[in-house]
């Protein structure tokens, strides 16, 4: 094989950037399309189990591992009144659900999503309606969740079959509210003040809850990031956590540039964090608040978002390929290199609906973007550590030259056990790269895995379910702190690294 150019990455378990929040690894599921209903819920499924859930989705999801998942959306949010999806089923009304023109049955409500959470020990992360909601609404919907029994809307969770508090501590203050397509889109300050009073309410029932305000939906929106700065310093003391959301695509077919997204959305957090600082300083502040990417993916192929009034319609179910996995895993390393003001993140969204796992009546496909995932979420624990990086540079349309390597690192001193993630941007060459510890290095490589190919868009598909996948590499010793790698193009590699 072919040698190719070499690169170096530079080690120290000592140049720490901050702790990694497992609430990083998340996920994001909506009463959208076949996400929910057909998707992870099915009572009518031979695959379901008691509560409905297929067993196929929820053991695939398991894989995953997500440690947080926000719900019930998304656009859905926006025109969501909780109170419909509690109580017998029987009596929950069938709606016209606005945001993506499709029937809705509330069969699936907060109680079959606290279940779901439970069975994949994912903490919940709830929604509430700023759109054509009341602030009264997120107030009680507090209390029906975390009140002890007692008082009304506690006692209906009792009735419901909940005696103890679902104790849910993460809350996002509406959906994309910044966005024209949003059911009850206002301007910043309209938006702010109202999530400003539904927070205090919320507050007040439970104060143990931590809540996310509503950034930008997107770093294209015309208003960004001025809708963050203005909704700040409205909200500054009654949030905990403002969120970003982005969808990135190849839509120019440019993949040297788009291989190369992480730049971009390093910019988009760094500009945030300015922002937070810059708010925080204004306000002569003690008080801090973080950010949480709480919808982020790729999606660009699908745009189908008409459900034409049927009951769980196939809407943007996103194929996903080779590079889309590696912009994924970038998108990870990112995460890593930006953990001391990034706290949470939910890939948009788990199931069908730009999904790492697609359903069909009789199984599951995991797609490309379930590897990185996957292995991010196994593999990264502990603290993030600042790289050196040395590598060639290729050139890109959008960013200019970058370097071919883009990687990130974790060490978890707890368990002596640390692992480097490495994506190879190149789409010819291999690369011979030198891992090199500066300082205490670990006694050896475990394992290696790698996810990679030689076509950008191959796929999976029900009938070639094999295509992308992880293909573990034997470990050996570190030896005089060095270790030497070779990386294909187009490729995700994860060394995991042990005392
Ligand atoms: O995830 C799909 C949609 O994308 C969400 O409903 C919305 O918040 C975003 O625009
Ligand atoms: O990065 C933004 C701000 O910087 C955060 O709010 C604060 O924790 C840090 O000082």
């Amino acid at each position: 094989m072919n040698a190719g150019r070499s690169a170096r990455i530079a080690i120290d378990e000592e140049r720490v950037i901050g702790r990694i929040s497992p609430l990083l690894f998340g996920g994001f599921i909506e009463h959208m399309g076949r996400c929910v209903y057909r998707g992870i819920f099915d009572p009518g499924s031979a695959l379901a189990d008691e509560h409905g859930l297929r067993i196929d989705v929820v053991a695939a999801l398991r894989e995953l591992n997500p440690r947080i998942i926000r719900y019930p959306g998304g656009n859905f949010l926006s025109g969501y009144h909780w109170r419909d999806g509690v109580g017998p089923v029987a009596q929950r009304p069938r709606r016209r659900e606005l945001a993506w023109q499709s029937i809705e049955t509330n069969h699936f409500g907060t109680h079959e999503f606290i279940t779901l959470c439970r069975m994949l020990g994912a903490e919940p992360m709830l929604g509430v309606n700023l759109g054509t909601g009341t602030i009264e609404e997120a107030g009680a919907y507090v209390e029906y969740c975390n009140a002890p029994a007692g008082t009304l809307e506690a006692d209906r969770r009792v009735a419901n079959g909940a005696p103890e508090p679902f104790g849910v501590r993460y809350w996002c203050l509406g959906n994309e509210m910044d966005g024209p397509w949003q059911i009850g889109h206002m301007d910043a300050t309209a938006y702010a003040v109202k999530a400003r009073e539904a927070a205090k309410l919320m507050k007040w029932h439970d104060p143990s809850i931590r809540l996310t305000l509503c950034g930008s939906s997107s770093s294209h929106m015309p208003t960004y990031p001025e809708w963050d700065r203005i909704a700040l310093e409205i909200c500054w003391e009654y949030v905990d956590y403002l969120s970003l959301h982005f969808y990135a695509g190849n839509r120019d077919d440019d993949t040297d540039s788009y291989l190369a997204l992480a730049r971009q959305f390093e910019d988009h957090l760094d500009a945030l964090a300015g922002t937070l600082r810059y708010v925080k300083a204004k306000l002569r502040s003690r008080h801090d608040v973080y950010l949480s990417w709480d919808e982020w993916n790729v999606w660009y192929k699908d745009q189908t978002m008409q459900g034409g009034w049927q009951e769980a319609p196939h809407l943007i179910e996103e194929v996903y390929n080779l590079e889309d996995a590696l912009v994924v895993a970038q998108w990870l390393n990112v995460f890593l290199r930006r953990c001391d003001v990034l706290k949470m993140a939910c890939l948009a969204q788990l199931v069908n609906v730009i999904a790492p796992i697609l359903t069909r009546p009789d199984g599951i496909l995991r797609q490309s973007i379930f590897y990185p995932f996957a292995l991010f979420s196994r593999y990264a624990s502990g603290d993030s550590l600042d790289l050196l990086v040395q590598a060639p540079t290729y050139a890109t349309r959008m960013f200019g030259e970058q370097p071919l390597i883009d990687a990130a690192a974790s060490y978890d001193a707890g368990q002596g056990k640390g692992a480097i993630f490495i994506v190879h941007r190149g789409r010819t060459e291999p690369l011979t790269l030198d891992l090199e510890w500066q300082g205490r290095a670990p006694y050896r490589v475990a394992s290696i895995y790698q996810v990679s190919g030689s076509d950008p868009k191959a796929a999976n598909t029900f009938d070639t379910p094999d295509v992308i996948g992880i293909r573990p590499l034997p470990g050996a010793p570190v030896v005089d702190g060095r270790f030497r790698l070779q990386v294909p193009p187009l490729s995700l590699t994860v060394a995991v690294v042990e005392r």
